[in-house]
């Protein structure tokens, strides 16, 4: 139930801010009456609205009803960002307000989606208009939109400032009252956004167009139209300027309004015309009928001398006519004579002054209500939802209803116009107590609270008195006026008393008596209404209900080639004999649909209240406001609110709030909620008749209860903002640990994560390795291919890599890494390619004496290596440039070689060819010539050119034998000498004579020449010392001492 939603809401957060507020309640009252300690004081009641209204507060809550002072000045608190602060917040969240009233009944139409709808009632001047602007504005500006629904919008406000200008009037109680009542539903699609819209009108005050009272004026339009209106426009329309020419104008002498800008509001009304879907055609006839209903007011009628009449202002009916194109002489007619059907028979009869006169009244009202309900209705086709959008929109589209009606209006004199507004209270009234009496019921039996039934008083007994069939008001005036035979207002009045004399509500002059009777003259009623007495005087009654037009007149009207003034006067209606209804009646039956849609609806409130008379901002008529707060009931509504209790609350927001009031509440309730809540009452030592807990609710019943706990939160607030301090600070240092943790987690799941990735794929890579590994060694042997590539380049290359460490460093270290199969070869090339290095290397090295020893040793190689067993222990053992010392050779001899330097002198033992005899000897070697010195002789000298060859033994002894020419004089033949450098010595002898392939290494015997022809021999044995003797058949025997080698 939307009532108890609202509750809802107030049982939820939004009561904090009420209550927080609460603290400043003793400058700016209660923002909500229901709070209000004595609740049955108006006074304190009075009180509470002027204090808020002194502080600019003009709205205030009773519940979820709305009461608004006017403040009569701009207040800063319409703007767009206000309404932003309202929208989507919760009723009661922030200060009262309209627009939050507005947005709750949105949501409410949203949430709920149920028909909504928002009456708005107060007296005249109350800002009824206002509020439904406001209402409306805010739903343009804050609902969802686009370009269509702007453009409704756009229409929906204009069509406000069209409605005024035609149905508002300067009153005495209002500079822009609304003289009609208004209806509008406002539509709205699925998604909220507002897609049409209709406006429902009610009684038009028809009978200021004709009559003003003094101060007051006419509908706002005439003097709209002469003040606002150009020249040409004026001219065309046959008018001037000044509305004092004009005798509809001029009764109520007042053709300005100060607050009101008659200039400014025609062009508004012009460039709102278009907007709303008015063809330039339509806007002339419209101003032609406005016009036409000046010019009807100042045709003016003459009395012949036989009674009749006649008009005598022929150029005002020529402009009527012309402007309505009606026919000229037929008008003329209708206005004076009047068309019965009598038996079936038409009689025409002349119509008297008067009856002209109202006849013509007659013409201009009808004329100009029916124009207004022909606006209603073409302002109504503008905002109605497109044939292709009613689909779309019916489904899930709701209504939010505005109702913008006359409040009770009591004035001096009362007519039948205040008969029906108040009848019209009394009928929203009827609905209001129905509505909100019901919902109350509702909750307290939900929430099982014994409830203690209000006395408030139901009008229905009034209302009864007004319609009930046959016997209301309303039936009886219907049958005064059809009744035959000659009725008048007073007949009207004794039919009154005859039928319902004795009604409790109902008093006449002649049915009361003592004081009362003084009070009620005898053309009055006084009926008693919900809001208060009032006196109607019976005058006017009959012919107002009646509301007759001559039939003659309606068919003039019917011809006309205005199209709106055919589209208000049918032709139907002329032949039709049945009676139309009679306008209480017609009134009464659209009061009944509109009750019906209203019940429809779930309602919202607006009371409003004008603080003065004067129209004066900061002024509080404390009489004016203590009517008003009467006739609209609201001390009732209260009242009624507060009938059982005050306030209610859903237990866990009660909870919630004031838990830190008790230790075993604060700061967490663990059992159920009614529990807690009873624990928190009893700790804070409530009466039993203070509260009540129902099934999800605390009611309390007086509002001290609640202010006395408030102030104890108040005062432990201190306490509890340092606990919430500490353990906001804890939770929050706790959040930010358990987020930095989580953030190191998540780091270090990362980064272990990529690790071990990195270490599966390391590992992947690594079996691969080996399963190419071994899948290559298996297939060493094969061809070079995928199946072994890669083992053979390991292999290859691990060799490769080995050897570079590896590398022989000297080229005698003949070590070398086995290569594998298959670099055999390029193995022996590197081999090759790095000992050819290392020996240029090792030459480049080679200083020239060591040269020198190399290539001696070189030739001392080709000759003996492997040929003479002495030769490797020579190796080992550097060849001296000379084995003896110059001082050792006589200087003689040296004289004697002359140029011929010794290059080399060595000590040999020289063996005689005949009988061996050994003789130490120098052999010296110079460059042509070796010599053998004996001591400082020179004994023999063998030229290297005669040299014939050089022996030696294959055995480890130093016998040589040069073999020379023994022929020639100069040489004595073969030389044996015996030499322990005996390699040394063959080297050098064969190097300085360039026969090194002239030395024979002789395996056996060397035979050597003794003469000419003659022959010795050196036999060679093994032996165990080394020794040359002379051996068998004169042979020389040279023992030779076995070398080990090893
Ligand atoms: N909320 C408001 N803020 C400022 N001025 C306001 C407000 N409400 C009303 N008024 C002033 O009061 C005047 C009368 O208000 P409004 O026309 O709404 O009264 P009403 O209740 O519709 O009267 P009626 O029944 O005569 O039509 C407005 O013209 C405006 O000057
Ligand atoms: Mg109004």
């Amino acid at each position: 139930m939307r009532y108890q939603g609202r509750e809802m809401d107030v049982d939820g957060r939004v009561r904090m801010v009420m209550e927080s507020g609460l603290t400043a309640r003793d400058r700016v009252g209660v923002q909500d009456f229901v709070l209000l300690e004595n609740f049955n004081s108006e006074a304190a009641f009075i009180e509470n609205l002027r204090r808020r209204f002194r502080e600019n507060l003009i709205y205030t809550y009773i519940g979820s009803v709305l009461v608004s002072v006017n403040p009569y000045k701009d207040l800063e608190i319409y703007s767009k960002p206000q309404m932003e602060r309202y929208r989507g917040v919760s009723f009661y969240e922030i200060s009262p307000h309209i627009y939050a009233l507005s947005d709750n009944t949105y949501r409410a139409m949203r949430t709920e989606r149920k028909d909504q709808c928002i009456m708005i009632s107060g007296e005249s001047g109350a800002g009824k208009t206002e509020a439904s602007k406001k209402i409306l504005l805010y739903y343009a500006v804050t609902c969802p939109t686009n370009d269509h629904m702007a453009m409704l919008g756009d229409r929906l406000l204009q069509s406000n400032s069209v409605l005024e200008a035609f149905g508002n009037a300067k009153t005495l109680r209002n500079d822009n009252s609304s003289r009609f009542g208004k209806y509008m539903d406002v539509q709205f699609d699925f998604r909220g956004a507002p897609v049409g819209g209709h406006i429902l009108n009610y009684l038009l005050e028809k009978s200021r167009v004709v009559h003003q009272n003094h101060g007051e004026r006419n509908f706002h339009i005439f003097y709209q139209l002469l003040d606002g209106g150009d020249d040409e426009l004026l001219i065309t329309l046959a008018l001037e300027r000044n509305p004092q020419n004009y005798t509809y104008l001029v009764k109520g002498n007042c053709p300005r309004v100060s607050s009101l800008s008659d200039k400014n509001n025609w062009k508004v009304v012009m460039k709102a015309l278009p907007v709303i879907g008015f063809t330039e055609e339509e806007v002339q006839k419209l101003l032609n009928i406005i016009a036409s209903v000046l010019h009807l007011g100042n045709t003016q009628f003459g009395e012949g001398e036989e009674g009749e009449t006649h008009i005598t202002t022929e150029t005002q009916i020529n402009h009527v006519t012309k402007l309505l194109g009606v026919d000229g002489s037929a008008l003329r007619e209708a206005l004076t004579h009047k068309k019965l059907t009598a038996k079936g028979e038409e009689i025409i009869s002349p119509l008297n002054f008067e009856q002209a006169m109202s006849a013509r009244d007659a013409l201009a009202k009808a004329v100009y209500r029916r124009t207004f309900t022909w606006l209603v209705q073409k302002i109504n086709q503008s905002l109605a939802l497109k044939q292709d959008e009613i689909y779309q929109s019916s489904k899930g589209s709701s209504v939010i209803g505005l109702l913008d009606i006359y409040g009770f209006e009591v004035l001096l004199q009362n007519s039948f116009e205040q008969f029906c507004i108040n009848y019209c209270n009394e009928k929203l009234q009827q609905l209001f107590i129905e509505l909100t009496l019901r919902s109350e019921q509702e909750e307290y039996e939900t929430e099982g609270i014994a409830w203690e039934t209000v006395q408030y008083f139901d009008n229905k007994i009034i209302c009864d008195l007004i319609e009930e069939k046959h016997k209301g008001i309303i039936s009886i005036l219907d049958e005064e006026c059809l009744r035959p035979g000659e009725t008048c207002d007073a007949s009207f009045l004794e039919k009154l008393e005859d039928t319902l004399g004795g009604h409790p509500h109902l008093v006449t002059h002649k049915l009361s008596n003592g004081k009362t009777r003084r009070a009620v003259s005898r053309e009055e009623f006084r009926l008693l209404h919900y809001a208060g007495e009032v006196n109607y005087n019976v005058n006017g009654f009959l012919d107002k209900h009646n509301d007759l037009l001559n039939r003659n007149l309606k068919e003039v009207m019917c011809q006309s080639d205005n199209q709106i003034l055919r589209h208000c006067f049918r032709r139907k209606e002329v032949t039709d004999q049945k009676r139309p209804e009679m306008a209480a009646t017609f009134f009464k039956n659209s009061l009944t649909k509109l009750m019906e849609i209203l019940m429809s609806k779930e309602p919202s409130y607006v009371r409003c209240i004008k603080p003065n008379d004067a129209k004066q901002p900061g002024r509080f008529d404390e009489v004016l406001v203590r009517h008003q707060v009467k006739y609209l009931g609201l001390m009732e509504n209260l009242r009624v609110r507060r009938a059982g209790f005050a306030y209610r609350r859903r237990f866990e927001a009660f909870l919630q709030r004031y838990k830190p009031l008790c230790p075993e509440t604060w700061p967490n309730w663990h059992g159920s909620l009614a529990d807690g809540v009873s624990t928190l009452v009893n700790h804070l030592g409530y009466n039993e008749d203070e509260y009540k807990l129902g099934r999800s609710k605390i009611f309390i019943r007086f509002p001290k209860t609640l202010f006395t706990t408030e102030d104890a939160l108040e005062a432990k607030k201190p306490d509890i903002a340092l606990t919430l301090q500490t353990s906001w600070r804890g939770y929050r240092e706790r959040a930010k640990y358990q987020r930095i943790r989580h953030a190191v987690l998540v780091i270090q799941s990362a980064w272990r994560g990529m690790k071990a990735r990195r270490r599966a794929k390391k590992r992947r890579q690594a079996a691969e390795l080996i399963r190419r590994f071994i899948k290559g060694f298996i297939y060493r042997h094969e061809e070079y291919g995928p199946e072994n590539d890669y083992f053979l380049d390991h292999v290859r290359c691990s060799f490769l890599k080995n050897l570079r460490k590896n590398l022989p460093k000297s080229v005698l270290d003949k070590s070398w890494p086995t290569p594998p199969p298959s670099l055999v070869q390029a193995s022996e090339y590197l081999r090759l390619l790095h000992m050819r290095n290392m020996v240029v290397k090792y030459c480049k090295n080679v200083q020239p004496e060591w040269k020198k020893q190399m290539m001696q040793k070189v030739v001392a190689s080709e000759i003996f290596k492997d040929q003479k067993d002495n030769y490797p222990p020579s190796v080992g053992r550097l060849f001296l440039d000379t084995r003896l010392e110059r001082e050792q050779i006589s200087l003689k001899v040296i004289q004697t070689l002359g140029n011929e330097k010794v290059q080399y002198g060595v000590s040999v033992i020289k063996h005689d060819r005949k009988g061996y005899k050994p003789r130490p000897r120098q052999l010296l070697l110079t460059h042509t010539f070796a010599v053998l010195v004996d001591r400082t002789k020179i004994k023999q000298r063998m030229d290297y050119t005669a040299l014939r060859g050089i022996s030696v033994s294959a055995l480890s002894d130093g016998m040589f034998v040069l073999h020379m020419p023994s022929e020639d004089n100069k040489q004595k033949g073969d030389v044996l000498l015996h030499c322990s450098h005996v390699i040394e010595v063959v080297t050098k002898i064969s190097m300085m004579a360039s026969k090194v392939n002239y030395v024979n290494v002789n395996a056996g015997s060397i035979r050597f020449a003794v003469a000419r022809g003659k022959e010795g021999i050196i036999d060679f044995v093994r032996g165990p010392e080394l020794k040359v003797t002379k051996g068998k058949r004169g042979h020389l025997l040279v023992t030779a001492p076995e070398i080990n080698t090893t």
